[in-house]
């Protein structure tokens, strides 16, 4: 495979952005990665540890500016607070809604066809705020959402079933964090409902969407971070877009319905967010959806005054 000639830059070098561009680089999504960060010196040495696994791929990647990274065609925001144990994503909103703020300032102005694909936590209220503050139309703006817990999901399923991955279609919706939920009712194992392969107790159901919820958790107390599944996720939404793949995925986007950015699957091709994708839900699930719609809304009232 070769990559397109198209760029992408990220905003941010940490442990997400340089884990993010390694798989970038090793899919050869692009030929051109740019990596940004306000901290020039880890910068740099990012991008000589990563020039050097470019002998695998004719990917080229180098430090630049928030300048450069306007010209890019993704531009992927990974910059800003983590998780410590124990803080939950929206933890992070006071830190990271500055630190997405004066991004956004200094990224104008911005292409007016680039996709703007928010990683940094919390992740759907970022992508809200991004919405409003770079001025792009609201499908170019989207957030990786729900899709790691999705995966996260789907492994366990799998090996319950000991099936592929790939032969299960199951969504993690809501909000990237606490308050998400699983749409059992949708789950499909090759165009069977699972919950007939599978028949699980709803104390099952429980145990199985929590582990999925608390996964990050686990490993942010013991290594501090998480970041290869992330990375491989946002590689993975790069490539629909940059070869309008159509996919469908359970992203962080514009919700009318729900008045804010949440997860549902949406059809996502070079353009962005083509259109959401209907799930029929349950109305146990949709009540879930409507409380995290509600949580969310809430939280961003209260910022949207600093905006
Ligand atoms: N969406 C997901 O599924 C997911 C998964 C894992 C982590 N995350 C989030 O990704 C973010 C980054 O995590 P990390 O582990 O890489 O953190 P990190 O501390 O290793 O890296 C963050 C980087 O951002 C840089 N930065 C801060 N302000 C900046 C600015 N204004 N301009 C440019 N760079 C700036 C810092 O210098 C640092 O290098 C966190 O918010 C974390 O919660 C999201």
């Amino acid at each position: 495979m070769s990559a397109s000639s198209g760029s992408i830059a990220i905003i941010g070098a940490g442990s997400v952005g340089s884990a993010v561009a390694y798989s970038l680089l090793l899919r050869q999504v692009v030929a051109d990665i740019i990596l940004v960060d306000i901290d020039h010196n880890l910068c740099q040495a990012q991008v000589q540890d990563l020039s050097d696994a470019t002998f695998l791929s004719n990917v080229r990647i180098r430090q630049g500016s928030v300048e450069d990274a306007r010209k890019a065609d993704i531009i992927i925001v990974t910059a800003g607070a983590k998780q410590k144990p124990g803080d939950t994503r929206l933890d992070l909103i006071d830190r990271n809604f500055k630190v997405l703020k004066s991004i956004l300032q200094s990224l104008q102005p911005i292409r007016s066809d680039a996709i703007l694909l928010i990683v940094a936590n919390p992740v759907d209220i970022l992508t809200h705020f991004a919405q409003g503050l770079s001025g792009l139309p609201k499908g170019q703006v989207l957030g990786s959402g729900t899709l790691l817990d999705s995966i996260r999901l789907t492994r366990i399923l799998a090996s319950k079933l000991k099936v592929a991955d790939s032969s299960i279609h199951s969504f993690v919706i809501g909000e990237h964090g606490d308050s998400q939920c699983v749409a059992w009712s949708a789950a499909t194992v090759q165009g069977t409902p699972l919950l007939k392969v599978l028949p699980l107790t709803e104390a099952e159901r429980e145990e199985i969407a929590t582990m999925t919820k608390m996964k990050a958790d686990a490993i942010i107390r013991v290594k501090g971070f998480t970041s290869y599944g992330v990375a491989a996720v946002t590689a993975r939404i790069c490539e629909a877009i940059i070869f309008d793949h159509r996919q469908v995925l359970p992203l962080s986007h514009w919700q009318e319905e729900w008045d804010c950015c949440l997860s549902l699957p949406a059809v996502l091709g070079r353009g962005g967010i083509v259109s959401s994708f209907p799930l029929h839900l349950q109305d146990s699930e949709l009540s879930f959806l409507s409380n995290s719609a509600e949580y969310l809304k809430k939280v961003i009232s209260e910022y949207s005054k600093d905006l």
